[in-house]
């Protein structure tokens, strides 16, 4: 098990797509393992293998309480869209920005499991939102570019700021490693 690097925005890998995985095999589980490890670590909810550098269709989402009820999704895809729904939204790419974000309230989704398994699907709340941040991340996506550009531009200088300051403080090397686009800043 190991611990993957999150990139965080503007990092323009973000905008690299995933490619479908064709061979459902033992690196694809301990990639799986990896993703899950990192997600829960760093405190999300669910996260996409491009977030961690890895173009590959595959994401990992857990909306349990107690971080036991993982859910793998290989070659994930949204068959069916319905209703809308406001929800606010964070990524673990986007660090410490929250910002609402309208999506479908309801989904039909399939997907392959780590035993390859085709698995159709419904979701509904919070896990049908999750599945669209995450499929959204493996074509490329990020939750800010649904926000006005007017927002999207007091992200970025917000952004901007929070590194100059970083790279002032004294304190810097006590940065977690969690920040760690920010720990390059000298
Ligand atoms: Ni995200």
């Amino acid at each position: 098990m190991a611990i993957l690097k999150v990139l965080h925005f503007p990092d323009e890998r973000l905008r690299l797509k995933g490619v479908t995985i064709e061979e459902i095999d033992s690196e694809i589980a301990s990639l799986a393992e990896n993703m899950l490890e990192t997600m829960y670590l760093e405190g999300g909810i669910g996260l996409a293998a491009t977030q961690v550098n890895i173009q590959k269709r595959i994401v990992v989402i857990d909306l349990s309480e107690n971080k036991d009820d993982p859910l793998i999704l290989i070659n994930p895809k949204i068959s069916k869209l319905e209703g809308k729904e406001i929800t606010q939204e964070g990524c673990l790419s986007v660090p410490e920005y929250f910002d609402n974000v309208e999506r479908a309230k309801n989904i039909e989704y399939n997907y392959e499991t780590l035993n390859k398994k085709t698995i159709v699907a419904k979701a509904e709340g919070l896990l049908a939102i999750c599945i669209q941040h995450e499929i959204d991340h493996l074509d490329g996506k990020l939750f800010i570019d649904y926000l006005s550009p007017l927002k999207r531009n007091r992200l970025r200088k917000k952004i901007n700021k929070q590194k100059i300051d970083l790279a002032r403080s004294d304190n810097f090397k006590s940065i977690p490693e969690r920040n760690g686009p920010f720990n390059k800043i000298l």
